[in-house]
């Protein structure tokens, strides 16, 4: 008899502070998680079933349109020949879809963390389909990214994000780091990815996936708001300081709110950048010649602005952004931006009364 093969090892582990608890009042009564848990367990699909796994895949080419990056109108792109340039559109698309598929390893882990932690009955049920969401998610983008036959690894800010989210001291600062601020970039990234996107399986992939993010950050709404509330000013500033510096690390990594400055070097966006034979310094001539000459890195007309649409209107509206933190985003030039009406368009997504424009 040959033995069973050896779990594989974990690659990062360390420990967590956060307390979890027991809940014994069963007759908790919260209507508004108990709707979204019922949508949630309605809304269930199976990821192998349901897409059409056999829809041919040409890794060299690329699966979304042109124009979809701003770096297109980049000179140094436009230089390239054509086939460098899919080649250049078909390696960042996988970089992306890579960082979906890791986001989502760190969504599972967090929603889990979640249904240990949250002191409701109804919450734990809610975050407990939240757990399964995720593990989908990692399942169909694991799929996905296989298929097309490049992976990369996971940005080392996103990583850190997801640790800050994962290391907290406290479910709702959890439920900050990835309902909103992750699951805000992440929405505006499925939503913009299901747009521009060639590949009619990847269309169908995202739009199953949308659904159950908006359920996510519906949860953060209406579960995380009421607790902020009702917190001790002093704990309310502690969370309002874990959101803000969550926020901080994300718009460091990704060149300001607009995108538009420095960004730190990412590996894998060099490697994309090594695949058609750009030289990184070379790279970042051409963007600051853009910059000079007023290209602006403007998101096309439909596309979501993270922090402007989602990520920034969430924290405002649970009272996670406080007038001590406001005076931090003022000098860091955050806007904080607080129209919550795209945030609400996309949450009613989840109850199945919106469709997707074609
Ligand atoms: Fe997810
Ligand atoms: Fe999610």
């Amino acid at each position: 008899m040959t033995a069973p093969p050896a779990p594989s090892a974990p690659v990062d582990a360390y420990k967590t502070p956060m307390e979890i608890c027991w809940q014994f009042d069963y007759a908790s009564d919260i209507e508004k998680l108990r709707n979204l848990y019922a949508k949630a367990k309605d809304a269930q699909w199976n990821g192998e079933k349901d897409l059409d796994w056999s829809t041919p895949l040409d890794p060299s080419k690329p699966i979304v349109n042109q124009g979809r990056y701003g770096f297109d109108r980049l000179e140094i792109l436009q230089k390239l020949s054509a086939s460098q340039r899919d080649t250049f559109r078909a390696h960042a698309s996988a970089q992306l879809l890579s960082q979906f598929l890791h986001g989502e390893q760190g969504a599972l882990m967090t929603a889990a963390a979640l249904t240990h932690a949250v002191p409701d009955y109804e919450a734990k049920l809610y975050a407990a389909t939240q757990t399964m969401d995720e593990a989908r998610h990692v399942e169909v983008y694991e799929k996905y990214v296989s298929k097309l036959a490049i992976v990369y690894p996971i940005s080392p800010w996103l990583k850190e994000l997801i640790d800050q989210t994962l290391r907290a001291d406290h479910w709702v600062k959890i439920a900050i780091g990835m309902n909103m601020v992750v699951e805000g970039l992440a929405l505006a990234a499925f939503h913009n990815m299901r747009r521009e996107t060639t590949c009619p399986l990847l269309r169908t992939l995202t739009e199953n996936v949308l659904r159950d993010e908006s359920r996510h950050v519906a949860f953060g709404n209406v579960y995380v708001g009421e607790t902020i509330r009702d917190m001790h000013p002093d704990e309310r500033e502690d969370v309002a300081q874990f959101a803000y510096e969550a926020v901080k690390t994300m718009v460091d990594a990704n060149g300001g709110p607009d995108g538009t400055g420095r960004r730190k070097a990412d590996p894998g966006f060099l490697k994309v950048l090594a695949e058609v034979g750009i030289d990184p310094g070379d790279f970042l001539k051409s963007l600051i010649a853009a910059g000079a000459a007023g290209v602006k890195a403007e998101l096309p007309p439909g596309q979501l602005h993270s922090f402007r649409d989602l990520m920034m209107p969430a924290l405002v509206r649970v009272g996670a952004v406080t007038d001590r933190t406001r005076e931090l985003y003022a000098a860091a030039s955050i806007p904080v931006w607080e129209d919550a009406s795209m945030l609400e368009s996309l949450e009613n997504l989840g109850t199945g009364e919106i469709v997707f424009e074609a």
